[in-house]
């Protein structure tokens, strides 16, 4: 059958599965990297009093892959294994998500946003996963995530680009709009009445706007200091972005696929609360030196 008509399937059976696994009231903790089966994190936590205010994870995207990490131990690098992304089939990958986002909508606040970070692989299945559990009319932002790093195609565009599925849990939910510049035609000042204008330090003019929903952002590079090792390791200015939209300070921001913790660590210098999981213990442990290092 096509993956187009199981999708209803997937559906109906991540949601009779999310019925029947048994949910506990524990409160989600504060501040803490945790190694757990996030399945099992999120089940014992489903209807505990404490919610997320924000939740972005990174899962696996159905690229087939096993992931390394490199590692320095007693002054030697070496790799470790990481994290596995092979699937029996994609219906698996799609149904093992759902499971777990319709879990992830218990343990969000009223208020809160889920942001699912893919690639072209499977956004657009998991996007319509998205309306079945969400709501179609819940979807705040489809943002892609523009970057220039990796490698080049001469049989293609080169695929440059992740997209992230941003859901509110209800229709009043929190967002605060940020600013960025938007160059004038030609770098030339406009002298619209009563818009005000800046002009950078090649002498260009600008205008400041509401940011738009493509985020230009590089990779983590091979010498950043923010490198973990840990592939897939997604960059802190990224975050950062999503953070100060999407959560208010103080609040609670949840990875439940966290890997190096990019997503903690951008929360905490930002002032919010973190509550980071992965069943990896090499991400759990870069994880949480990563933090107590901040
Ligand atoms: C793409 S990586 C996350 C990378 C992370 N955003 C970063 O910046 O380092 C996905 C992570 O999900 C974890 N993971 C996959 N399935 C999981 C599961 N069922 N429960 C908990 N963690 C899981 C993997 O161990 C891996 O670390």
């Amino acid at each position: 059958m096509s993956i187009l008509y199981e999708l209803g399937g997937i559906a109906d059976r991540a949601k009779a599965a999310a019925e029947n696994i048994e949910k506990g009231s524990a409160d989600l903790p504060e501040d803490r990297v945790v190694r757990c089966e996030n399945l099992e994190f999120l089940a014992s936590h489903a209807q505990g009093s404490v919610k997320a205010d924000f939740i972005y994870i990174d899962p696996p995207f159905y690229s087939g892959a096993n992931y390394k990490a490199r590692i320095v131990e007693d002054g030697e690098v070496r790799t470790a294994e990481a994290y596995s992304d092979k699937w029996e089939s994609f219906a698996d990958f799609l149904e093992a998500l759902a499971v777990r986002m319709i879990l992830m909508k218990e343990v969000l606040a009223p208020s809160g946003l889920l942001a699912v970070h893919l690639d072209t692989r499977a956004a657009h299945y998991v996007k319509v996963l998205m309306d079945e559990i969400f709501g179609p009319d819940k979807l705040v932002n489809e943002l892609i995530w523009s970057y220039k790093s990796g490698g080049a195609s001469t049989k293609c565009f080169s695929k440059k680009h992740d997209t992230i599925l941003l859901y509110s849990k209800s229709k009043k939910y929190y967002f605060e709009p940020q600013k960025e510049r938007s160059y004038n035609r030609g770098g030339k000042p406009y002298r619209f009445k009563g818009v005000e204008e800046f002009q950078d330090e090649n002498g260009r003019w600008y205008t400041m706007v509401n940011r738009k929903d493509v985020f230009s952002v590089d990779m983590v590079g091979r010498t950043s200091s923010e490198r973990t090792g840990y592939a897939t390791q997604k960059p802190e200015k990224l975050m950062e972005i999503l953070i100060k939209s999407c959560c208010p300070e103080g609040g609670l921001c949840a990875d439940f696929y966290c890997g190096s913790g990019s997503f903690g660590a951008a929360a905490k210098k930002l002032g919010r609360h973190f509550l980071l999981c992965d069943d990896s213990e090499l991400a759990v442990k870069i994880a949480s030196e990563r933090l107590e290092r901040i």
